[in-house]
C-alpha cells in the first residue's frame, strides 16, 4: 500500500471506530472514551443539602410513579465508581417546584457496584417563554477525581422535545430515555447511566 492509501485507510478506519463509538480524538490528541455523559443547564431551581434518600416522593401526588436507577462508570466506560454523590430534583406533575420542603429532590451515594436508584413520578411541564419544555429530571453528579456532571434526563416520545433548546440538541440524544415495565409487576423504570470524565 502506497503512503496516500495507507493515510486514508487509516483515517477511514480511525472514523469508523469512532462512529461506533469506542474512541475518539480528544483535545490533547490523545484517543479517549467517548461515552461521557454531556452537560445541560443546571436551571433556576437547583437546592444544595437535600435529604439523603432514595424517595424523592415526601408529599401525595397523583403524578405516574416511576424507579430511575442506572451505574455509575470511569472514563473507560465500564468501570463503576462507588460514592458518586447524585443530586436529584424536578417538578411535580403539575410543573411546580418545591422549595421550601425538599418534596421531589434527594440525594444518594453509589453502592460498592456504581449503582444508584430513586422513585418519584414523572415531571410536569412547565412554560420557557411561549414555549412547554419537555418533562426532564435534574442530575448533579459529583465524585473526587471526576469533572462535576450538571445534566438532564427526558423522555422518549415527548412531544415537547423538538421545540426545546436543550432537549432537542445532538448533545442530548443519549439523555433522551425509555420508560419501561421493567418488572413482573410492570413498574415504569427509567435507566440512566452515567459516565464520567477525569476532572
Ligand atoms: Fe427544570
Amino acid at each position: 500500500m502506497d503512503r496516500k492509501n495507507f493515510i486514508k485507510t487509516t483515517v477511514l478506519s480511525a472514523f469508523g471506530i469512532s462512529v461506533f463509538g469506542s474512541v475518539k480524538a480528544g483535545n490533547s490528541k490523545q484517543f479517549i472514551g467517548d461515552c461521557n455523559t454531556t452537560n445541560d443547564i443546571l436551571g433556576p431551581y437547583y437546592l444544595p443539602n437535600a435529604p439523603i434518600s432514595d424517595n424523592l416522593i415526601q408529599d401525595k401526588h397523583t403524578g405516574t410513579p416511576i424507579t430511575v436507577k442506572g451505574i455509575v462508570c470511569q472514563p473507560d466506560c465500564s468501570t463503576p465508581i462507588k460514592n458518586v454523590m447524585i443530586e436529584t430534583w424536578q417538578c411535580d406533575s403539575k410543573a411546580e417546584y418545591d422549595e421550601k420542603t425538599f418534596d421531589l429532590r434527594g440525594r444518594q451515594y453509589t453502592n460498592e457496584n456504581g449503582e444508584y436508584a430513586f422513585k418519584t413520578v414523572i415531571p410536569g411541564k412547565y412554560l420557557n417563554g411561549s414555549r412547554y419544555r419537555p418533562a426532564h429530571i435534574h442530575f448533579r453528579v459529583t465524585a473526587p477525581g471526576y469533572k462535576e456532571l450538571i445534566s438532564q434526563i427526558y423522555f422518549k416520545g415527548d412531544p415537547h422535545i423538538d421545540d426545546d433548546p436543550w432537549a432537542s440538541t445532538e448533545n442530548a440524544d443519549l439523555r433522551v430515555l425509555n420508560i419501561f415495565p421493567d418488572d413482573v409487576n410492570s413498574n415504569l423504570t427509567v435507566e440512566f447511566n452515567i459516565y464520567l470524565a477525569n476532572a
